[in-house]
């Protein structure tokens, strides 16, 4: 039996990361990774490249094992439960915990109105009021809404990196995720696109969980609650983003953030 607060405790834990190792062919890209994502919180994963930090995400929403020869061992657990485990569709976790991209990439051949609407055509939803409602909510909830309210059945590749960037959030927001991934998903843009990805980034965890890759330190500490610290396929260390850029506990931490390597 659970009394109620333990009960608060543990629903107040998303996603969380046990022991999670994982290979390409024989190269191990990350090394027991422990890591816990607490519920409508934004946690940033930082770290020099090529340390595991987009590997690492990509096996929070099963999407690591699509690579050909890519291996991974240990748990992830997603609201108390193994999304490894045989009973769990892949296709199910991918659309609980969405994913946006380095490089802003609407699909090319659509309008942006069927950028949005493209995930939830696949899931079976028809054209109508019902559909159009999701569309705009879901621009709203990207703030992309006025900028492009009367141009929707333009190419959604006609638009500003930045705003094709929020786009691609829409896309992601339409399907209803709990959690949302995002690789650098300012690395293409420019600091006033940026900017606003970032106060975007701050919102969305009311509503969601996030978890975002970064190379930039000052967006690492402006928009995270929570900062993961890896390198050389290792977590270092984690924490609360304040404890991590103020009295970093490891000394390689400090160094990085400092800008002494990276
Ligand atoms: N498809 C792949 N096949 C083989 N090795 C890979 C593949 N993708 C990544 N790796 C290797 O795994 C390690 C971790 O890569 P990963 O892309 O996760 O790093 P990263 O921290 O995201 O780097 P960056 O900041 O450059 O994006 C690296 O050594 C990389 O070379
Ligand atoms: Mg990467």
């Amino acid at each position: 039996m659970t009394t109620p607060q333990q009960k608060t405790v543990e629903s107040d834990l998303k996603m969380q990361s046990i022991g999670l190792n994982a290979w390409f062919g024989q190269k191990q890209a990350l090394k027991d990774i422990n890591v816990d994502i607490k519920a409508n919180t934004v946690t940033a994963i930082i770290g020099p490249s090529g340390c595991g930090k987009s590997t690492f995400i990509r096996c929070l929403n099963r999407m690591h094992e699509l690579i050909p020869n890519a291996k991974m061992t240990g748990q992830i657990l997603l609201d108390g439960e193994n999304i490894f485990d045989k009973t769990v569709d892949p296709v199910m976790v991918r659309r609980r915990v969405g994913m946006v991209f380095q490089k802003p990439n609407p699909f090319p051949t659509m309008t942006i109105y069927d950028n949005v609407a493209a995930g939830l055509r696949l899931t079976g939803a028809k054209k109508g009021k019902n559909l159009d409602e999701v569309v705009k909510r879901s621009l709203e909830q990207a703030t992309l809404w006025d900028e492009v309210k009367d141009d929707l059945k333009k190419p959604g590749t006609s638009i500003s990196g930045g705003q094709q960037q929020r786009l691609c959030i829409a896309r992601a927001i339409a399907l209803q995720p709990e959690v949302i991934l995002m690789d650098e998903p300012c690395s293409a843009l420019d600091p006033i696109a940026t900017a606003k990805i970032e106060r975007l980034v701050v919102e969305l965890k009311r509503d969601y969980t996030v978890v975002i890759v970064t190379h930039n330190m000052q967006q690492a500490s402006r928009v995270s609650d929570y900062t993961a610290f890896m390198y050389l396929g290792s977590l270092i260390e984690f924490g609360s983003t304040k404890d991590i850029f103020e009295s970093p506990k490891n000394q390689l931490t400090e160094k990085y953030i400092t800008g002494e390597f990276g």
